[in-house]
C-alpha cells in the first residue's frame, strides 16, 4: 500500500509537471528538436507475448533471418529504451505507422512480405497487434507516449492516408473503422478508392495522385466517408498524445486535400507535420510543385534533394559544391526552410555505411545534418554503426535489428552534444545559413540568428590538409575552442575585428577528416527576436506558437498586422497566441516587449477552417503542351487573384482534356468568387471572360463545383 501511495504521488507530481510543461513544449515550433526514426518492429522486443498474435499468426520469425517477417520489436520495446534515447539527446521519435495492418503476408517485389513496416493499414483507429496487444487496444501506445513525454521526448507517428493495403491480394484493400468493416477494393460501389491501375509515369501530376502506388489500394480522399475517416483517425492519434505526423507519400495523396488535413490537425491541437515527397534533386519535374506544397499546405517536407547531395558528397566522392547548390536553390524556394527535415538515410534507401563503410565520413555527415538549416533526423542504429550489406544493403536489409544499445560510441556522444547545442544556441534552430569557404573537400558554413552564431568547418579528405585563409565570419572577435572538444579532430579559431559581419579569422590548417564547430551565444537583450511561427496559416481562433528569444518573462503584446491577439501563454522563448478575427490574407506578426518591437514573421490568416472542394472547368481554352489551367479567386486560399505559377492555385489536372479539375481546400461556409486562367508555357496569362463564378462552400464534409469555361 505504501508503495502504491508513493507511486501514486510520483504519478501526480508527474502530472503537475506535465500540466506546466506545455508552455515550453509546443510542437508547432519543432526547430529545436532532434528526431530519431524508429522502425518499431526492428528496434527492441519489449513484450514477447505479442510476437505471434492469433489473428495474424505465422508472420513472426524468432530467428530474425527472414527479413520479410515480423521480428518482435514493439511499443513496449521503445518504452524500455526511453532513457537510452534521452541520453543521446533525442527529443522526438518518429515511429513507423502504429495502426492495425493487414493480417496476412502478401507478395511484394515478388516475395511474400508481412507488413512489419506498418504501411499496409487495415484499421486506422486501432493499434497493430504485433506492436501492442492482441485486442488491438491503445494501452501500450498510451504508455509509450506517456513515457516519452516524461522523458522530454515528443512522438511523431508515421501516417499513411494515401492507401490501405494491397488491392490485388491478401485482404484486397479492406479497411475498418474501429473494427467496423468499411469496404474493400474489388467490391467498391461507393467510390472509396481510385481504380486507375498503378502509377506508370511518376512525373505526371494526375497519375502520381490518382493512380495506385505499388498496388496499394489508393484511397479517394474526395469521398466524404474517406475524408472523414482519415481526419478522425488523425484526431484520434492526437487524442492519444501524438505531437506530430510524418505523412507517408504526400506526393501521391491528393495535394489540395492534404491542406485541409493539415488544417484539421492544427486546428484540433498543436502539432508539427512533415511529409515524404520523394525526389532526387531540384531538377525533378515536380520540384516546383513540392516547394509550392510545402510553402502553402502547413506540411513541411523531408529534404530529399539535400539527402541525395549528402550521400554523394559524404558517402561518395562528390564535391561540396553539390551540397552548396542544393542549399542555395532550396533556400530561395522554400519559405519555411528551417522546418525541412534533414537526414542521411532512412528505411527506403541503403544505409550510409552500406554505401561507404567509413565511420569518419558518417560522423561528418551526422555533424552536418545536425548543424545545417533544417531539423535533423537520425535513422535508428546510426549511433551503433548498424548496417547489413546483403544485396548492397537495399530494402529490407536497411532495416536490421538493433545490434545493441551502447551509450559509449562516438556517434552516440556526438548526437548528444549537437542536440544540446541546438537547444542552447538557437542559431541552429532559427538561423540563416551562409557558405563562408569551400573547395571540393572543405565546407565552412555559418548559421546566424541575430547575434547568435555557429560556424562549422568540415574537411572530408582522408589525406589533405588545407590552409584556410581569407575566411570571414560573424563570430565576434575573440578566440574560440572547438565545441566538439576535438572529438572529430577540430581545434581552436581566432577571429579579428572586421566590419559588416565580416570578421577575418586568422588563417589555420584544417586537418584531414575534421569537423570543427565554433559558436557564440549572445547575451540577453530587451528587443524580442522571432525565429518561428506555427502553424503558418490558420483561421481565427486557432492557437499559434511563436518561437524565438528575448520575449521576456512578463506578458507583452502579439500583433497580427495592427490587430492585437489574445496571448495564451508567454515565456522568454515561446509564446502561444490566438489568431484574432482578421480579414483573410497575409500578415506580419510581431511581438512587443515594453516598448521594443520584434522583427516580423509571415502569417496567412485563412477565412475559416478548410474544406476540400473538387473544382472542374469544362472545355477550357485551347492549350498547347506546357500550358496549364489554374484557379484564382478572391480569398487568400484562392491566392487573391494571383496569376503566377507559384501563386495561383494549380496547375489543374486534365485526364479528360479539354476538361480540367483540381481538389482545393477553401474556407468553410464562405461564398467565394473565382475564375479560371490559362498560364501559357511562356508565362502569358489568359483569363476566361464573363462574370466571376461564385460558390458557397459547405460548412463540413467535401464538395464539388462543375462549370464551363466562359468564352
Ligand atoms: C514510403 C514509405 O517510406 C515506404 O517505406 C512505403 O513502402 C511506401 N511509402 C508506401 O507506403
Ligand atoms: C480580377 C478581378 O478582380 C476579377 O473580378 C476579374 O474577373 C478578373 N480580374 C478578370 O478581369
Amino acid at each position: 500500500m505504501r508503495n502504491f501511495l508513493r507511486k501514486t504521488a510520483a504519478f501526480f507530481c508527474l502530472m503537475c509537471l506535465v500540466s506546466i510543461l506545455p508552455l515550453s513544449v509546443r510542437s508547432a515550433d519543432f526547430k529545436r528538436e532532434t528526431i530519431y526514426q524508429i522502425i518499431t518492429d526492428r528496434f527492441y522486443n519489449g513484450n514477447t507475448a505479442n510476437d505471434n498474435p492469433s489473428q495474424s499468426s505465422g508472420l513472426f520469425d524468432a530467428t530474425q533471418s527472414n527479413w520479410r517477417l515480423y521480428w518482435g520489436g514493439d511499443l513496449q520495446g521503445i518504452q524500455a529504451k526511453m532513457t537510452y534515447l534521452k541520453n543521446m539527446g533525442i527529443t522526438a521519435i518518429w515511429i513507423s505507422p502504429p495502426i492495425d495492418n493487414l493480417n496476412l503476408s502478401v507478395p511484394f517485389a515478388g516475395q511474400p512480405t508481412a507488413p512489419y513496416h506498418g504501411y499496409q493499414g487495415r484499421d486506422f483507429k486501432r493499434i497493430e497487434e504485433h506492436s501492442g496487444d492482441s485486442t488491438n487496444a491503445w494501452t501500450d501506445f498510451d504508455n509509450m507516449v506517456n513515457s516519452a513525454h516524461a522523458n522530454g521526448i515528443k512522438v511523431i507517428v508515421d501516417f499513411a492516408p494515401n492507401h490501405t493495403n494491397q488491392d490485388d491480394a491478401g485482404e484486397f484493400g479492406a479497411f475498418y473503422n474501429n473494427g467496423v468493416y468499411v469496404g474493400n477494393y474489388p467490391s467498391d460501389t461507393t467510390g472509396l478508392f481510385h481504380h486507375n491501375g498503378n502509377i506508370a509515369n511518376f512525373d505526371d501530376r494526375y497519375q502520381v495522385q490518382y493512380y495506385s502506388l505499388f498496388n496499394l489500394a489508393d484511397l479517394n480522399q474526395e469521398n466524404a466517408t474517406v475524408d472523414q475517416y482519415l481526419k478522425d483517425s488523425a484526431i484520434l492519434l492526437q487524442a492519444h498524445g501524438v505531437d506530430g505526423f510524418r505523412f507517408d507519400a504526400v506526393k501521391h495523396a491528393t495535394w489540395g486535400w492534404q491542406y485541409s488535413l493539415a488544417n484539421t490537425i492544427s486546428t484540433n491541437k498543436d502539432s508539427f507535420m512533415f511529409g515524404e515527397w520523394y525526389q532526387g534533386n531540384t531538377s525533378d519535374p515536380l520540384y516546383r510543385d513540392s516547394y509550392k506544397f510545402a510553402n502553402k499546405s502547413g506540411i513541411s517536407l523531408l529534404d530529399f534533394p539535400l539527402n541525395q547531395a549528402i550521400r554523394n558528397v559524404f558517402a561518395g566522392s562528390g564535391n561540396f559544391s553539390e551540397i552548396d547548390n542544393v542549399l542555395n536553390t532550396e533556400n530561395a524556394n522554400f519559405t519555411w526552410k528551417e522546418d525541412l527535415i534533414t537526414f542521411i538515410d532512412n528505411h527506403d534507401m541503403k544505409r550510409f555505411l552500406s554505401v561507404n563503410n567509413n565511420n569518419n565520413r558518417l560522423h561528418q555527415a551526422i555533424a552536418f545534418v545536425q548543424t545545417v538549416r533544417g531539423i535533423p533526423c537520425i535513422y535508428y542504429g546510426t549511433e551503433q554503426y548498424l548496417h547489413n550489406d546483403t544485396n548492397g544493403g537495399d530494402d529490407p536489409y536497411n532495416r536490421p535489428a538493433m545490434p545493441g544499445f551502447s551509450t559509449t560510441t562516438t556517434a552516440y556522444g556526438l548526437i548528444k552534444k549537437l542536440s544540446d547545442l541546438r537547444k542552447s544556441n538557437v542559431a541552429l534552430a532559427y538561423g540563416t545559413s551562409q557558405q563562408r569557404w569551400m573547395n571540393n573537400d572543405v565546407y565552412i558554413y555559418e548559421r546566424k540568428f541575430f547575434n547568435n552564431v555557429v560556424l562549422v568547418a568540415i574537411n572530408k579528405s582522408a589525406s589533405s590538409t588545407y590552409n584556410i585563409s581569407g575566411l570571414n565570419t560573424s563570430l565576434p572577435a575573440g578566440t574560440y575552442s572547438d565545441y566538439l572538444t576535438g572529438t572529430l579532430g577540430g581545434g581552436g579559431l581566432t577571429v579579428n575585428t572586421g566590419t559588416g559581419g565580416n570578421n577575418p579569422a586568422v588563417s589555420f590548417n584544417l586537418n584531414p577528416n575534421t569537423v570543427a564547430v565554433w559558436q557564440y551565444t549572445a547575451p540577453a537583450v530587451t528587443t524580442p527576436q522571432i525565429g518561428s511561427l506555427g502553424p503558418t496559416s490558420a483561421q481565427a481562433g486557432v492557437k499559434v506558437t511563436i518561437g524565438g528569444k528575448n520575449f521576456g518573462t512578463t506578458t507583452g503584446t502579439v500583433k497580427f498586422g495592427t490587430t492585437v491577439a489574445t496571448v495564451n501563454s508567454w515565456t522568454n522563448d515561446s509564446i502561444v497566441a490566438t489568431v484574432p478575427a482578421i480579414t483573410n490574407g497575409n500578415y506580419n506578426v510581431t511581438v512587443t516587449r515594453g516598448t521594443s518591437v520584434s522583427n516580423g514573421i509571415n502569417f496567412t490568416a485563412l477565412g475559416a477552417k478548410l474544406i476540400p472542394i473538387t473544382f472542374t472547368v469544362n472545355n477550357a481554352t485551347p492549350t498547347s503542351p506546357g500550358d496549364y489551367i489554374f484557379l484564382t479567386g478572391n480569398t487568400v486560399e484562392l491566392s487573391n487573384w494571383n496569376t503566377t505559377w507559384d501563386g495561383a492555385v494549380g496547375p489543374m489536372l486534365t485526364p479528360n482534356y479539354p476538361n480540367w479539375f483540381l481538389n482545393v481546400s477553401v474556407p468553410a461556409g464562405q461564398t467565394i468568387q473565382f475564375k479560371f486562367i490559362k498560364i501559357a508555357a511562356n508565362g502569358t496569362v489568359t483569363w476566361e471572360n464573363g462574370a466571376n463564378h461564385s460558390y458557397t462552400v459547405p460548412t463540413s464534409g467535401v464538395g464539388f463545383v462543375n462549370v464551363n469555361w466562359q468564352y
